[in-house]
């Protein structure tokens, strides 16, 4: 695929310089309420920090942040702060929290004896990272929904110094020491930004075919960009002969030249290696954040088949080590020692590759029974490790035929302890437990962050969605292409509507649970038959029982459609957004997309034909049509205007300017 970019010059990518620095609230100083460590809740836990030599912080999604004591590897205090925390950071041994659900960035002062929100500072919405710069000045806080990313000064009270239009929405972010520029990281397709931190202009943006950009680092000489991500290929077959090679979604890690980046030369990311971390037959679905170690290694959460990955980029010889379900954050700690969270088993994983294996597996379980006695500590040895690999390989093995069919049913729990052996982790009822084992010269250690309330069906279809097991050889999950709910922007062959060859884009699944019946020729009258579809034909894996399709439709029923894309800020947008409005309605454009989730049951023939004949379509949900970047079920319009303009979309006359710009602002303000 051609990469191409464009320089900030092109109007799209314009810049907001709020000149007025906006002044953070004052808050007025007061311990935040512990939470006591038998509280059974879903924490929940997507970010981890190092506050000292001997303390880490983990920001929980519930709203609650953890005290780690990393030397007695237990939870010290757990403090609730509320909202919904996505991403921390530390500034001189203060902690800076994302919080998506209020929109704001906290900066805040704690120990394992007490904590206090020192300063609010209201930011952009839905805020998902938070990154302090090299010179500890300031920091950059990325904000999903609002595609904006925010320069915070850093002082006794945070101020906006400027807030940066990026034209897409922003995921992960990557400062790089003595340089003026910095990458932002699309969160669900392939853009990655060249910000400068002193103009705050967008330099360049590298297009490269890739979604899921979920990890970026700097090699140990500063050479090389380290990015981690998914491609997926429109033109695979959804067969298990090209699932099996990582022929439909590819998990790689990729490195570039640092400079030919950052200077946004045309194709400076396919200038590199591009590193396939699976294998055939063995896929690592979804990999997540990395970081490279002092001895040049990269360490990749796979977070859609529980483990990580240690390997040297431009070798093959990867190892793979069996952590919680769904990792998403890494802390280094020191050479060979590091800290996994694992999100969906509310633990942290703690990896030690620098002990003998022996002794390590003899003080380890002392000291965990010494610092608390609560905690049951279980030792597996290596043998056995070999012994449930080598089953639960036996068993992919036998699932390896071309029948389109399922063949059998999946149980997250079973292949779990399939492969790990005696592992507590993924237990409710015993979340409280902290266990250990050992496999080769590893020694691992699982902490839980407190008690989890028995699982329902939403939270057991969470962890099904995020799951690469449920596809073949575990190359992909639900979410490799519904990103986090959303969508990764991409067209696939996924059989959905029976028939090869005319591939589809994806849906976001935002809102999905109102807007039956499902798929793009709308033939699905329930979402569980929908989501049997989609684990058969386009999972191809072991296929899922009647209860596993419908925890998955509860989970997707939690999902809430996005804010709205541009909502009006001034009376003159509210003039023209309720113009807009009206002639939506006088063009009769709600006989189709109707009342508040603007789409209907039917199926209809608006004049386009897929590849294969097709021309009955269910009218798509337009609410958010203005984060759809093409339109139409094959994305043959290159924007909301094209629908119309180039495509006269079920139009009866022909619209003036001014009625075609209201419409698209109305359009936008969903
Ligand atoms: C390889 C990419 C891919 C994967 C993986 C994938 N989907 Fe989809 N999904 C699609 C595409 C493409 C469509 C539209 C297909 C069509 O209707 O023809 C779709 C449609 C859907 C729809 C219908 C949405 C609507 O508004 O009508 C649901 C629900 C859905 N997928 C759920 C899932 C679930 C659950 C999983 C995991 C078991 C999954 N998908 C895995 C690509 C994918
Ligand atoms: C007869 C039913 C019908 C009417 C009337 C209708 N639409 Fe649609 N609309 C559809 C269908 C069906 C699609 C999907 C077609 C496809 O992708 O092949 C669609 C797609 C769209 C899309 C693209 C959405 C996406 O996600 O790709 C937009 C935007 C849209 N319609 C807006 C409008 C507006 C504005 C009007 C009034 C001028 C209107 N529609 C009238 C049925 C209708």
């Amino acid at each position: 695929m051609p990469a191409n970019f464009a320089f900030s010059r092109l109007l799209a990518y314009s810049l907001l310089l709020i000149m007025t620095a906006v002044i953070s609230a004052e808050v007025a100083v007061a311990d935040l309420p512990r939470v006591p460590f038998e509280r059974q809740q879903f924490r929940r836990p997507v970010a981890i920090a190092q506050l000292d030599a001997s303390t880490a912080v983990v920001a929980n999604r519930c709203g609650t942040l953890s005290v780690i004591d990393l030397d007695q590897w237990q939870v010290a205090a757990e403090y609730q702060i509320g909202g919904q925390l996505t991403n921390l950071a530390v500034t001189n041994g203060l902690l800076l929290v994302t919080d998506a659900e209020h929109s704001r960035l906290s900066l805040i002062r704690i120990s394992r004896q007490n904590a206090q929100v020192v300063s609010e500072l209201p930011v952009p919405t839905h805020p998902v990272t938070v990154q302090v710069a090299p010179d500890g000045t300031f920091c950059t806080v990325a904000s999903k929904w609002a595609r904006k990313l925010t320069f915070v000064t850093l002082g006794d009270k945070l101020a906006i110094s400027a807030t940066v239009d990026l034209g897409f929405c922003p995921g992960e972010q990557l400062h790089v020491p003595s340089r003026t520029s910095m990458l932002v990281a699309d969160a669900f397709t392939g853009r990655l930004a060249v910000v400068n931190t002193t103009t705050h202009d967008v330099e360049a943006v590298h297009e490269f075919g890739a979604h899921n950009i979920r990890g970026l680092a700097i090699s140990n000489d500063g050479q090389s960009l380290l990015i981690s991500h998914q491609i997926l290929n429109d033109a695979a077959l959804p067969r298990r002969s090209d699932i099996v090679w990582g022929v439909m979604i590819n998990n790689l890690l990729r490195t570039a030249k640092l400079d030919s980046v950052l200077e946004g030369q045309s194709g400076a990311i396919y200038g590199g290696q591009s590193i396939n971390v699976g294998y055939a037959g063995q896929g690592a679905g979804d990999p997540d954040t990395l970081f490279v170690d002092q001895s040049g290694q990269a360490v990749i959460a796979l977070a859609g088949v529980n483990e990580v990955l240690i390997g040297k980029p431009g070798s093959r010889a990867f190892q793979r080590i069996g952590v919680g379900i769904r990792p998403i954050d890494l802390l280094p700690l020191s050479e060979g020692r590091f800290v996994v969270v694992n999100e969906l088993s509310d633990s942290l994983t703690l990896i030690d590759m620098t002990k003998d294996a022996a002794s390590a597996s003899a003080t380890e379980a002392q000291t965990a029974n010494a610092a608390k006695p609560t905690v049951k500590t279980v030792t597996v040895t290596a043998k056995t490790v070999t012994a449930t690999t080598a089953a639960a390989t036996t068993a992919a093995a036998k699932s390896d035929d071309s029948s389109p069919q399922g063949d059998g049913e999946y149980d997250e729990a079973e292949a779990y302890t399939r492969k790990y052996g005696d592992q507590s982790v993924y237990d409710a009822a015993a979340s409280t437990y902290r266990s250990s084992y050992l496999e080769t010269d590893v020694f691992t250690s699982s902490l839980s962050l407190g008690p989890m309330p028995e699982l329902g069906p939403a939270e057991r279809g969470e962890q099904l969605f995020f799951s690469a097991r449920l596809s073949h050889a575990s190359w992909f999950s639900c979410h490799s292409c519904h990103v986090e709910g959303h969508s990764n922007g991409g067209r696939s062959d996924t059989f959905g509507d029976d028939t090869e060859g005319a591939p589809k884009r994806v849906l976001s699944l935002l809102g999905v649970g109102e807007t039956g019946p499902w798929g793009w020729n709308g033939k699905k009258p329930t979402l569980p038959k929908q989501i049997h579809q989609s684990a058969t034909s386009t999972m191809r894996g072991p296929g899922i029982s009647d209860s596993a399709a419908s925890d998955l439709a509860a989970f997707l029923t939690t999902l809430k459609p996005p804010p709205p894309f541009e909502p009006a800020v001034t009376p003159a947008d509210r003039t023209q957004i309720s113009d807009g409005r009206r002639l939506f309605e006088s063009l009769s454009c709600t006989e189709c997309h109707s009342g508040t989730t603007l789409t209907s049951a039917d199926a209809y023939d608006v004049g386009l034909v897929d590849e294969r004949g097709l021309r009955q379509f269910n009218p798509p949900s337009l609410r958010g049509v203005g984060y759809r970047e093409k339109l139409f079920h094959d994305k043959r319009a290159d924007s909301l205007g094209e629908v119309f303009t180039k495509f006269e979309h079920q139009l009866a006359r022909q619209l003036s300017a001014t009625e075609l710009s209201a419409l698209l602002r109305y359009l936008r303000s969903l």
